[in-house]
């Protein structure tokens, strides 16, 4: 079983300027909780018992909102407001199971991951990219069902508009499974129109093996100087790794740009 899930969270969070330059991107309120909540949720919901947050010191922000207790106790012993109980009560309840750690250099989600290293005790574990906002169906509950199926690595797939291929991991698909799920042979970080080798691209929802720290270890800076995650992937593929493509059926949101932003807000308000 899966129980441990890891959340990259230390990304400067450039294109939703200017309300990063002071606000953490993952506390954005998103039809009137931050958007981080919702991933935490997926994750309770998919049976996982502990999450790692990878976090800065310049997000500090996202691991006070957690640990506020004598705010709220001194206010709950004031005012015996219920609501403020519930909301406390429920944030006493997702602190109990994420564990922080540090990213203080930004230098992609492969750095991000190594920095959990030492926090990952089973063979496989879960990693949710928190831009990236799955609703109607628990995309990561069927990943880890995937995963219990097969014994193999799972990553979240959504088939996007050929022009739009150099702004995702794109897969090369080999084996098809089922109706939703492939084998892939390859994935490229970012690729050009010309280059791409399909329009499958990846979402932010991976279970990876315990293997991938090796990996990320020995591997050099990418595209843009950063250490990608699709680059150790890629390198495990070749190592013989099954990774499947799960073609999710949930509606994907895209909070890490302006414009996706404001979306997700109204689609989670019309549910
Ligand atoms: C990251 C991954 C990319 C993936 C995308 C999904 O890119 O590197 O492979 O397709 O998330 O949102 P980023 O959004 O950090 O540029």
């Amino acid at each position: 079983m899966i129980k441990q899930a890891i959340i990259p969270l230390a990304g400067l969070g450039t294109r939703l300027l200017p309300l990063t330059s002071v606000f953490a991107k993952e506390l954005l309120p998103i039809n009137g909780r931050p958007g981080i909540e919702y991933i935490i949720d997926e994750c309770i919901e998919a049976g996982i018992k502990e999450i790692i947050f990878i976090i800065s010191k310049k997000k500090m922000m996202i691991k006070n909102y957690f640990y506020s207790d004598r705010f709220y106790k001194n206010l709950i012993k004031k005012k015996k407001d219920p609501r403020i109980i519930k909301e406390y009560k429920k944030l006493l309840k997702y602190k109990k199971m994420i564990k922080f750690v540090y990213q203080n250099v930004p230098k992609g989600t492969g750095d991000a991951v190594l920095k959990t290293k030492r926090f990952i005790k089973d063979k496989y574990f879960l990693m949710l990219l928190p831009d990236d906002l799955i609703i109607k169906k628990n995309c990561s509950k069927s990943m880890i069902n995937l995963h219990q199926k097969y014994k193999s690595s799972v990553m979240a797939s959504m088939q996007v508009n050929k022009s739009t291929v150099s702004r995702w991991g794109i897969y090369n698909l080999s084996k098809r499974l089922s109706k939703s799920d492939y084998l892939i042979s390859d994935v490229v970080e970012k690729p050009s129109i010309k280059d791409a080798p399909s329009n499958k691209a990846v979402i932010g929802r991976y279970i990876l093996p315990k293997t991938i720290f090796k990996k990320l270890k020995n591997q050099n800076s990418g595209n843009g100087g950063e250490i990608h995650i699709t680059d150790a992937i890629q390198s495990l593929i070749k190592d013989n790794e099954n990774f499947i493509a799960h073609n999710f059926s949930g509606k994907y949101l895209d909070c890490g740009t302006m414009n996706g932003y404001i979306n997700s807000g109204k689609k989670i308000s019309n549910l």
